[in-house]
């Protein structure tokens, strides 16, 4: 009887062991605001592949509703980052033109599909972001940012790339 016992702790041990690799995987990326100042708009960030995989392509799909400002075709764009726990970028942000206009307050939404994802180390943060980079410097109207792998400090750089 004791034999049965400490062989069924063992095999509950080795079960436990087996699962916790797995729960790892399946946690979900989960998009909220991002820390900028002043404040922007947020926007709703729905991720393709959980979590991203380098080499391969992720696809991003946002929507939400600008409270002040206008999305300009060829002007505004969609842009998407990655950053180290220290903030910096991992690799060059992808960057979209906006296919139509749309003026705020009107609920908007917008996809790419193929963007690159770089090697990426244990802790990062994914910044999703819409604003107008020719705009005194670049003027980010909404954004949304996701930690994963624990990442605890916050994302320090939000400016936004050109299109060239
Ligand atoms: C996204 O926007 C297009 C038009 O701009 C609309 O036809 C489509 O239903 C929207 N999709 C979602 C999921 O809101
Ligand atoms: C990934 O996206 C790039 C463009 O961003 C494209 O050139 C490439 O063919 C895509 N690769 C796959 C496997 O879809």
């Amino acid at each position: 009887m004791k034999n049965f016992i400490f062989a069924s702790i063992l095999f509950a041990l080795l079960l436990t062991v087996n699962a916790a690799p797995f729960q790892l995987n399946k946690r979900a990326i989960i998009f909220g605001p991002c820390n900028h100042e002043p404040p922007v708009d947020s926007l709703e960030v729905k991720i393709g592949a959980d979590p991203p995989e380098f080499g391969k392509n992720e696809s991003f799909d946002a929507s939400g509703t600008l409270t002040k400002n206008d999305i300009t075709k060829d002007k505004t764009i969609f842009q998407i980052q990655y950053e180290d726990s220290d903030g910096n970028l991992i690799a060059v942000p992808y960057v979209q033109n906006f296919a139509n206009s749309i003026k705020a307050r009107t609920p908007f939404n917008v996809s790419a599909s193929d963007v690159p994802t770089p090697k990426l180390p244990d802790s990062y943060l994914i910044a999703v972001l819409v604003g107008d980079p020719d705009a005194s410097g670049g003027v980010i109207f909404a954004c949304a940012s996701a930690a994963v792998g624990g990442s605890s400090k916050k994302s320090k750089n939000f400016d936004l790339f050109k299109l060239i």
